[in-house]
Formats: C-alpha cells, structure tokens, sequence
C-alpha cells in the first residue's frame, strides 16, 4: 500500500499534512499517524473511512518506542511515498532556571527521533518519494529563551539540507519546512500564552494548511528550504546577512 508517515499528526500542522496528501497524492491509501494521545488519532481516523489509517501511539522521545516503530515497518513493509517528521515541541524559559527534562527532551524528540524516523523509513521509501521535515524560522538565528528550542531547529535545518543533496540521486526529495508562528497548540506547550509574550502576540501568523499544502509543492519541486510568507523570508534573508549577535537584540521571547 502506498502509504504517508506523519508524525505529531494528532493536532496543528501534522493534521493539516492529511489533507494535504489526500489532495494532492491521491494514490496514497493508507496513513501511519503517530502522536502519544490514541484518542485523538482514532478520532481523525473516523473523520478518513475511505482510507487506511493507522492509529499509531508512540511517545517518539523514547527509546523504545523508536525500536516498536522499526518492528512495525519490518512487520509491514510499507511503500512510504510521503514522511512527514513534524512532531515536536519548543519551551521557552531561562535555561539557567528551566527544568532539565523538558531541555533534554527537545533534543530526544525534535533532533533524535526525526534522525531516527528518517534512518528507519529509508529502506521502505519508493522512488519519487519525499521526507518534510519540520523545522521553524528559529532555526534561522539563536532564539534567547527559546535556546534549546531554536538549537534543534537549526540541526534539523543542516541535517535536511545535507540529506537533500545525499539522497538526490536515489529520488527522494528532502525538504526543510521553516513556518513561522502559527496558531496551534505549540504556544500553550512552550508555555507562551496569549500576552506573555509583546513579540510573539506581535508577530504575523501563517496558517498551518497554507503550510502544510505550500511545503508539499515545494518539496515535489525539488526545493530544499520552504518559508512562506514575504515577511519571513526577509527575516531568513536577514539573519544570513547581519550578526546573529545584532539580531538577538531584537528576537528575545
Ligand atoms: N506553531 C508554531 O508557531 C510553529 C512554528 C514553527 C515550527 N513549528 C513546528 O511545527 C511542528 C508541529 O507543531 P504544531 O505547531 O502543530 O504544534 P502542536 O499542535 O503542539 O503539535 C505537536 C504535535 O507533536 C506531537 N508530539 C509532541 N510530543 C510528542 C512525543 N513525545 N511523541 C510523539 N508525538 C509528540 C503532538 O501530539 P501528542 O501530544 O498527541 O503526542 C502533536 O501532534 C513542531 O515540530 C514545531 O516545532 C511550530
């Protein structure tokens, strides 16, 4: 079955990639959603009769649940024509005060479980096929406040561009997906509620379908970094040009 790999699909912007792939890889039949709360990918999973889903509840920062993954895809050798590694999540604190865990867990999560998805889903990927994986405009300078955060983006950034190159000539497209804010439950996770933050509240939105559907464009383009909006993509531009140190100055959270 050709079949589309979305993880964090339970809310946001992973959600959106399903309607997303629907509209345009209609020869996709089957879905692998994976997010920890079952509930809400049953719940989506009534919402697509019409294809296959499975409902796949994994907390992706832990060892075990990457090695359960890698039994799954040896049990059912899908044909994965679609990868989405979206499943993340940012805090934002001082580092000096912040709560070890859920640093490090940035890290297992955002950095080394999207590393180890792409290594396990490799073998099962068809020709012409496509990895998103999700970065953010963080990745683009240092974020204070959100270091950790910002700091895994920008691996994910690297890792996608230098894979794109590497797997090429294999046909598999490698696309580095940088949104900016969006209106999702990422900002109640990061502990930024609407007010806490002048920047943030200041800041345009971008909406997460016109994310989800303009990256999947991109991505068959051949494209190796995907940043919607004008604004945006003058502040990617920007943060190439001028010292990051200058630009702190200005992006503190
Ligand atoms: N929103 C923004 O402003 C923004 C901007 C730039 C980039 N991004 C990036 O976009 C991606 C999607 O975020 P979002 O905005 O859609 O936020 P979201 O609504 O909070 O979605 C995060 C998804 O990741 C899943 N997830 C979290 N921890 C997980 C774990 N340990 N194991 C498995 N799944 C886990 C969540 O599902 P469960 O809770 O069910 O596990 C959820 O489906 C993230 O990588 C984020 O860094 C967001």
């Amino acid at each position: 079955m050709v079949t589309a790999v979305i993880t964090g699909a339970s809310s946001g912007l992973g959600k959106e990639y399903i309607n997303a792939i629907i509209s345009q890889y209609p020869s996709v039949d089957a879905f692998w959603l994976v997010a920890r709360r079952k509930e809400l990918l049953r719940e989506i999973a009534e919402e697509h009769r019409d294809k296959t889903i499975a409902a796949i509840s994994l907390d992706l920062s832990k060892e075990e649940s990457l090695d359960l993954f890698d039994q799954l895809l040896k049990e059912n050798s899908p044909e994965i024509k679609v990868l989405v590694n979206n499943a993340g999540y940012g805090k934002c604190d001082d580092f000096f005060s912040s709560n070890r865990r859920s640093q490090t867990g940035m890290v297992d999560l955002n950095c080394r479980a999207l590393t180890a998805l792409t290594r396990l889903c490799l073998p099962y990927m068809l020709d012409d096929s496509l990895i998103l994986n999700i970065s953010s405009i963080a990745a683009f300078a240092p974020t204070p406040r959100m270091s950790v955060y910002s700091a895994s983006k920008a691996f994910v950034l690297a890792f996608s561009k230098a894979l794109h190159d590497e797997l090429r000539p294999r046909g598999i497209k490698v696309l580095a997906v940088c949104p900016g804010p969006m209106d999702t439950e990422f900002w109640r996770v990061a502990n930024v509620p609407e007010g806490k933050s002048r920047l943030i509240d200041k800041l345009p939105r971008v909406s997460p379908k016109e994310v989800a559907e303009g990256s999947l464009r991109a991505a068959k383009r051949g494209k190796m970094v995907y940043t919607r909006s004008f604004f945006y993509k003058l502040y990617r531009l920007l943060a190439k040009l001028l010292p990051h140190g200058f630009i702190m100055e200005f992006t503190e959270i």
